[in-house]
């Protein structure tokens, strides 16, 4: 069978995209990772691609007057190399409704909250805030209401006594990295059949 031909969105260190680019180099693995886009030009996660033999390029979208321009540049650098599927992998701009319907059921977004839960940013300090017993991650579908699409995949995680942001953030990306996986490979698979 044919694997779908994937690009992944980023904007910073790349860990979550590191370990989707690991899964796509299992010859079984229905999402074949070809391209990596970074909006920030020193994203670590670029170098990080490019080592492990991927394309990785950046659109800055400084660079573009708007929201719209610096979209039809990451679209038409997509759809240039036949991409088929987004996968968006801290990737920190918020997406046009005009783009986000260009690739319906084709974008999906990580996020490190268990939605409907804690949509937008501090989604740790907001849990802990709370005095949640849990946190986590879901991937979703992206839609144009913002972390607002149908859940593909969550992972939960425990919030212990004496956490603080960072020591809870470093356990769900450490989930995350097998939760994403497991989720694009669902996903990507739905479009086939
Ligand atoms: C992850 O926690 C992800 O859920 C959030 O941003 C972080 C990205 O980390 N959207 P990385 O770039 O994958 O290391």
């Amino acid at each position: 069978m044919s694997r779908i031909r994937t690009a992944v969105l980023i904007s910073g260190r790349g860990s979550n995209m590191v370990a989707l680019l690991r899964a796509s180099q299992e010859p079984d693995y229905p999402a074949d990772i070809q391209l990596v886009i970074s909006n920030r030009p020193k994203a670590a996660g670029l170098e990080r691609a490019r080592e492990l033999g991927v394309e990785a390029i950046a659109i800055d979208h400084k660079a573009f007057p708007d929201r719209e321009s610096f979209e039809d540049a990451l679209h038409g650098a997509l759809v240039e190399r036949g991409i088929e599927f987004v996968a968006c992998a801290g990737f920190m701009r918020v997406l046009t409704p005009r783009f986000v319907t260009q690739w319906a059921g084709r974008l999906v977004n990580i996020h490190p909250s268990l939605l409907p839960k804690y949509k937008g940013l501090h989604t740790h300090r907001r849990a802990l805030e709370a005095g949640d017993a849990q946190a986590g991650a879901s991937v979703h579908w992206v839609v144009p209401e913002v972390d607002g699409g149908g859940v593909i995949a969550q992972a939960p995680v425990d919030i212990v006594e004496g956490d603080t942001q960072d020591s809870l953030a470093a356990r769900v990306l450490e989930r995350e990295l097998t939760l994403y996986p497991d989720a694009l490979a669902k996903a990507v698979s739905s479009l086939k059949s």
